[in-house]
């Protein structure tokens, strides 16, 4: 069988790999003629993805890169995995998906399978893809062409998530639709979970990011609420965790990042709209996760009181660009929220962040295109008059930042096993 992946970015090259290791030939197409020569020559452009295994993939022809879309011709099945990001006004930009289809329509094979994988709101696939899917095919979906939505699940960075094991919700627009698409996965992932429609496989997405948004949101605002009663929220969530039912950990940060927690919930915000219908927690949350930047700055700026100095011209390191531990992905990360705030307020900002060398090109913070990590060493920490740790990669050696620095914030906990001098840390 010999299928097309659409899109091989952190969802579509993994996913490519999977199938393409589990006896699947998979074609993998992006508009980014530099990924696809990076793949063509074995090299991955993701951290946690090996090149070595891009290459034998490619050497012994199960995985191939194209930026010619013509040759979805070739393929029985086409998965989707492009960008739904939000628009300037925060509403859904489904853009990258109708062009997509648009794209393919006139070259989809009569019988294939189209499957979207994209995170996107209740209707995407069987309206606004499946119009565009069928004008431009000639073709109609459930006779012609079979169509189905299934959320990628991927928690990139966590070594024990494998894409293989994840169990797989999938929805089509017909029975013979979910079929097809749950025989297609099941050659490469080991449960799936078929649902009654694409709507209900795309909802089913929404609400398991927007519970992590709501989540978060609510042990973000107990973290503010709890500083003032002098009670460390950390320590508060280790003792509830020993629950053995009923609860689950979040964990307080300096903001919310990512391309999907801040984001895809509003994709439901958006559509709830239509249906006169009002996301109050979604909302909410929102508020409470985009405050959380300027409570960590005015952390960092009581921290320098303390040291009788002011924000205005002091010195701050942020520690971790990216926004998860031990992954390269920096996209939307409140680090550069936070980096914008101090900078706003007169600070001298610096990062670290050792799978960041250089801030690459962004259409948000492109202000800080260019500027490179600082090396670790004591010279260079101590020279910081704050530093301030929104991410924590378990690659950074904290002992050696207690040792060195004079000052630091902590929005990650990161220092809780180190040892410390009294009135060293803060915790924001
Ligand atoms: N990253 C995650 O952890 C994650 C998890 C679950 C769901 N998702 C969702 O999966 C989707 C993809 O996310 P991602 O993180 O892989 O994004 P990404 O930016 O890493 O990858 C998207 C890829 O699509 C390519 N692309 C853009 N426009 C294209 C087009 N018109 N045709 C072909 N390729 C095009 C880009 O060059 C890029 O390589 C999004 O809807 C996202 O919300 C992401």
């Amino acid at each position: 069988m010999k299928i097309s992946v659409i899109g091989l970015g952190y969802v579509g090259l993994p996913l490519s790999l999977q199938f393409a290791r589990s006896g699947v030939t998979v074609l993998g197409l992006d508009v980014d003629a530099q990924k696809v020569e990076a793949l063509k020559a074995g090299r991955s452009y993701i951290k946690h993805i090996d090149s070595e295994e891009i290459a034998a993939l490619v050497e012994n022809g199960s995985f191939e890169a194209s930026t010619d879309f013509r040759r979805v011709a070739e393929t029985e099945a086409v998965i989707i995995c492009v960008p739904t990001p939000l628009n300037k006004n925060r509403e859904p930009d489904i853009s990258y998906i109708v062009n997509t289809g648009k794209t393919i329509a006139p070259y989809l094979p009569k019988g294939c399978l189209v499957v979207l994988e994209s995170t996107t709101y209740p209707g995407t696939t069987d309206e606004d893809l499946r119009k565009v899917l069928e004008s431009g095919s000639g073709m109609k979906a459930g006779i012609d062409f079979h169509l189905a939505f299934s959320p990628e699940r991927e928690d990139p960075g966590n070594p024990e998530s494998k894409v293989a094991l994840i169990p797989k919700v999938i929805g089509g627009y017909t029975p013979e639709c979910v079929r097809k698409a749950s025989a297609l996965y099941a050659r490469a992932i080991k449960t799936i979970v078929p649902v009654s429609s694409c709507r209900t496989a795309e909802a089913t997405k929404l609400l398991e990011n927007t519970f992590r948004a709501v989540n978060i949101a609510l042990v973000n605002e107990l973290k503010v609420v709890y500083e003032a009663m002098g009670i460390d929220i950390w320590e508060v969530i280790e003792s509830a965790k020993t629950k053995p039912f009923g609860f689950m950990p979040f964990y307080p940060g300096p903001g919310l990042g990512g391309h999907c927690i801040p984001i895809d919930p509003f994709y439901l915000t958006w559509k709830a709209r239509e249906y006169g219908q009002h996301t109050r927690f979604i909302e909410l949350a929102g508020e409470i996760n985009t405050s959380m930047p300027q409570y960590v700055v005015n952390r960092v700026a009581e921290a320098l009181n303390e040291k009788q100095k002011s924000l205005k011209g002091s010195s701050v390191l942020v520690l971790g660009l990216a926004y998860k531990p031990d992954v390269d992905d920096d996209r939307e990360s409140p680090s550069y929220v936070l980096m914008d705030l101090l900078t706003k307020r007169g600070a001298l900002v610096s990062y670290y962040d050792p799978y960041i060398p250089v801030i690459r090109p962004s259409r948000e913070f492109g202000h800080w295109a260019g500027t490179k990590s600082v090396p670790w060493n004591r010279e260079v920490l101590s020279s910081f008059d704050v530093v301030l740790i929104s991410t924590k990669h378990s690659i950074v050696n904290y002992q050696e930042l207690a040792d060195y620095a004079e000052c630091i914030v902590d929005t990650r906990n990161a220092m809780a096993s180190v040892k410390t001098r009294p009135g060293q840390v803060w915790k924001a």
